[in-house]
């Protein structure tokens, strides 16, 4: 079965909304003749009205950059699935390594996030990667399948059905080390072979398993020839129009 490329650019805490609506403004433009892949950006939640609002009626999904568990309440500073789906938000990044580092994201807590992704009808990218350390011990497929475990081993087929995973190699993130096509493989595999393990084969050959770490518009054409990455999550490089166009038209370089 052939999975459907998805190219997707986090904008981490960069671009105020002003600059998000120019973003995707530009954005629209360049992707009027969308090639056969799926894109998606994720902005600020504060940027993600103006961004919506400029990619209105184009196939361009927006999503958050995190979620809180719960429905609503006493969770300062938060924002919930479902307020993310009413503002018109079709996906959710969870668990990305920066939230991991920084706000001590782990386990059961990430597992509630994507069952509240799940219920708030947001389809949830669950990001996984080792630290170098981590990778330079050989423990790199222990800590990536230990973390999909924890994540998204109580998912039903049907639920899981509904996630992508992205594999970010932490020690690949903002550093400009991209990991090779043949270890992003390596592990784009083992993350398949877990998948059909835990569930089926069906639900492996259709699982999206996407790379991140340092994706730039001179290096992702290689990174796609693997045939179990199935997209980019893209961090530096989708800041600007032009580069992360080059990404999403890999194929027609
Ligand atoms: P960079 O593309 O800047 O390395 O960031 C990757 C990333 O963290 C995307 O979520």
């Amino acid at each position: 079965m052939s999975r459907r490329p998805l190219m997707a650019g986090n904008w981490k805490m960069n671009l105020t909304p002003a600059e998000a609506a120019e973003f995707a403004r530009g954005l629209r433009g360049a992707l009027l003749d969308l090639p056969a892949v799926d894109v998606a950006v994720f902005p600020t939640s504060l940027a993600i009205p103006a961004v919506l609002n400029e990619l209105a009626n184009t196939d361009v999904v927006v999503g958050g950059q995190d979620l809180h568990a719960e429905v609503k309440g006493a969770y300062t500073g938060n924002v919930s699935g479902e307020m993310l789906k009413s503002a018109g938000c079709g996906m959710a990044l969870i668990g990305h390594s920066e939230r991991r580092a920084y706000e001590g994201e782990a386990g059961e807590q990430l597992a509630n996030k994507a069952k509240a992704a799940l219920r708030a009808g947001l389809t949830p990218i669950f990001c996984v990667g080792e630290s170098l350390d981590e990778r330079e011990s050989g423990r790199t497929l222990d800590i990536v399948l230990g973390q999909l475990a924890d994540g998204l081993g109580w998912l039903t087929e049907s639920a899981l059905g509904k996630v992508v995973i992205a594999y970010e190699p932490v020690w690949a993130i903002g550093t400009g080390k991209v990991a090779s096509p043949e270890q992003a493989q390596e592990v784009h595999a083992a993350i398949r072979a877990w998948v059909g393990n835990t569930w089926s084969a069906g639900a492996a050959r259709s699982m999206r398993i996407l790379y991140g770490g340092s994706v730039k518009p001179a290096n992702v054409a290689g990174i796609m020839t693997q045939p179990d990455v199935d997209g980019a999550l893209v961090g530096g490089a989708a800041l600007k129009v032009d580069s992360f166009e080059a990404i999403v038209r890999f194929q027609e370089s």
